[in-house]
């Protein structure tokens, strides 16, 4: 485990899927590489110890033969009640465990977005009631591949359910949402960047599940808003003209408005009757700032050199049949704007990726280099020779042609915030991307 995350009560290590590929479907010319680091996050898995794991629709992407193939290679203890393939259900539907004086029921519940042809999902409220009726515990949890309004219509039906974590919908619920049946509904998000770490205690007799944070959020909110109403009053007396006070007043009321509604919200939930168990979730970044686990980074220092050599090192640049001319054939004539763009992360993007040993990966250079999003761009990392980098044509189009003859061929000249989505894409740029911001950083 993770040094600083020691708990006190049982630990119980969770993954509701899509650990191998974020997509259901993936293309023939990146599968190699994509097997390649299942397996390392497989036997990372089975360094780690992990609880339960959902097969989603993005571990199955790489077809079941090999999940199942990495399933028994590594023991990844796979749930899936509503899989079938071929007839059969390749993984168990639940796993039942003690822990701590406590009893665990794990259910993996696959959604509709799965692509492997040889298998289907079942109806997933008949699957989970099964496993429940076979395995009654203290806490059960959902691990999802549906839609979050799917998981809330699912677990209504189930008063034992205690908590639904879901693997699929790229939104995260970092806090807990309270589901109709007493239990709590999260969210992981995307990217793999982040550890939830959830904290519970039960309570004997309990059947409702309330987020422990509640109160102190809602007393922060109301002490920000009280900060603010006497912040208002404080203007309002200063103002010196009849137009700023009766603005300011408008202001005030709206404020005390909000605080009317908080306090009344603070004390609905104190007085929640009945005893609850508590639960309170946060994110832990797996960032640069938490150290590397020893024997983890050795299997991935061995996955990297494996992909680099399973790649063909160099090919012909596709500088030589296509459209494209680099940017150092730009630099000549547009030595401002070169200068300009120089100093700008794009021109030491594929720096970036060297730094890793990331410039072998299938799944890192389209965005890193020049023109891999282009029909005739790179196709893949040994042919990016000279293109190397977010350079010129990226933005403004292929400009071989234009280096030939300038004045007869036109460039795009401003390029639009369209454009730049292609990379910056909300999800891989960790949605940062903010055109009004971002623009005139590039401008040259
Ligand atoms: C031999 C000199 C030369 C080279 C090499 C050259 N350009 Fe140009 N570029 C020009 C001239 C001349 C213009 C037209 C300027 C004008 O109309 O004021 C131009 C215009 C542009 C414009 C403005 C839009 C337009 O088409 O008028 C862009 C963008 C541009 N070039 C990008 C590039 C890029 C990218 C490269 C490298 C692939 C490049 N240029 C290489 C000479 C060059
Ligand atoms: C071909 C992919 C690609 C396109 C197109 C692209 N970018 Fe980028 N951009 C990147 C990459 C990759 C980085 C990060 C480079 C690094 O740090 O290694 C980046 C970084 C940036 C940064 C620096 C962010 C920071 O805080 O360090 C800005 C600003 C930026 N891009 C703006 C834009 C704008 C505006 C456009 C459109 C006009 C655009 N980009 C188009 C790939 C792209
Ligand atoms: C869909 C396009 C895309 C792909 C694919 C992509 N990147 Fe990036 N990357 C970006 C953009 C855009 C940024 C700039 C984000 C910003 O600062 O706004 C970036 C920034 C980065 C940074 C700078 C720090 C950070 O996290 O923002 C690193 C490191 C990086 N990418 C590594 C990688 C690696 C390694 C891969 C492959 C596993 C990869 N990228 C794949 C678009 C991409
Ligand atoms: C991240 C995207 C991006 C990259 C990379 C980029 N540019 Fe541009 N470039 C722009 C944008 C956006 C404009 C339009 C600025 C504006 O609105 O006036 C522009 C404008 C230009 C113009 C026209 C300037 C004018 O005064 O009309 C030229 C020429 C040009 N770029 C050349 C280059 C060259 C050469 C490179 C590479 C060394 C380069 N650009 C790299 C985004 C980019």
């Amino acid at each position: 485990m993770i040094e600083g995350l020691r708990a006190e009560g049982p630990v119980v290590v969770v993954d509701a899927g899509n650990l191998f590929a974020g997509k259901a479907v993936i293309r023939a010319e990146e599968r190699d590489q994509q097997v390649a680091k299942a397996r390392l996050l497989a036997q990372a898995y089975a360094l780690a110890g992990v609880d339960a794991m959902l097969p989603g629709a993005g571990d199955l992407a790489l077809g079941l033969p090999t999940v199942r193939e990495l399933a028994t290679a590594h023991t990844l203890p796979y749930v899936a009640a509503n899989l079938e393939c071929g007839g059969e259900r390749p993984f168990p539907a639940y796993l039942h465990f003690e822990r701590g004086g406590q009893s665990f029921t794990v259910v993996g519940v696959m959604g509709n977005s799965q692509k492997e042809p040889t298998c289907h999902v079942t109806e997933p409220a008949a699957a989970v009631r099964a496993a429940l009726e076979a395995a009654p515990a203290d806490v059960v949890i959902v691990l999802s591949g549906q839609k979050l309004q799917e998981d809330e219509a699912l677990a209504a039906a189930f008063p034992s359910v205690s908590l639904v974590v879901n693997g699929q919908e790229r939104q995260q619920l970092e806090q807990p949402r309270a589901l109709a049946n007493g239990g709590l509904l999260l969210s992981a998000g995307s990217r793999g960047k982040q550890l939830g770490v959830m904290a519970f205690t039960l309570t004997p007799g309990a059947t409702v599940w309330r987020d422990g944070q509640v109160l102190a959020r809602l007393a922060e909110q109301r002490d920000s808003y009280r900060t603010r109403v006497a912040e208002l009053k404080k203007r309002q007396a200063d103002a010196t003209d009849d137009a700023s006070r009766a603005r300011l007043g408008k202001q005030v009321s709206f404020f005390d408005g909000k605080l009317v509604d908080l306090e009344a919200s603070l004390k609905a939930a104190a007085d929640e009757s009945g005893p609850a168990h508590r639960a309170t979730n946060r994110l832990v970044d797996l960032g640069a700032e938490l150290a590397d686990h020893p024997a983890t980074a050795t299997l991935v220092a061995a996955a990297k050199a494996l992909i680099e050599a399973a790649e063909p090192v160099v090919t012909e640049s596709a500088i030589a049949a296509g459209p494209f001319a680099g940017s150092s054939a730009c630099t000549g004539c547009h030595a401002d704007q070169a200068k300009q763009w120089g100093g700008t992360a794009h021109a030491s993007a594929w720096a970036t990726l060297v730094k890793t040993n990331n410039e072998r990966d299938r799944a890192c250079f389209s965005c890193h280099v020049t023109g891999a999003l282009h029909p005739d761009g790179p196709k893949d990392p040994g042919a990016v020779a000279g293109l190397e980098s977010v350079g010129c044509e990226a933005c403004h189009g292929p400009g071989k042609a234009h280096v030939a003859n300038p004045p007869t061929v036109e460039m795009i000249a401003k390029p639009a915030a369209e454009l730049c989505a292609g990379c910056h894409d909300g999800k891989q740029d960790g949605g940062r991307f903010d055109p009004a911001s971002y623009l005139p950083q590039v401008v040259h």
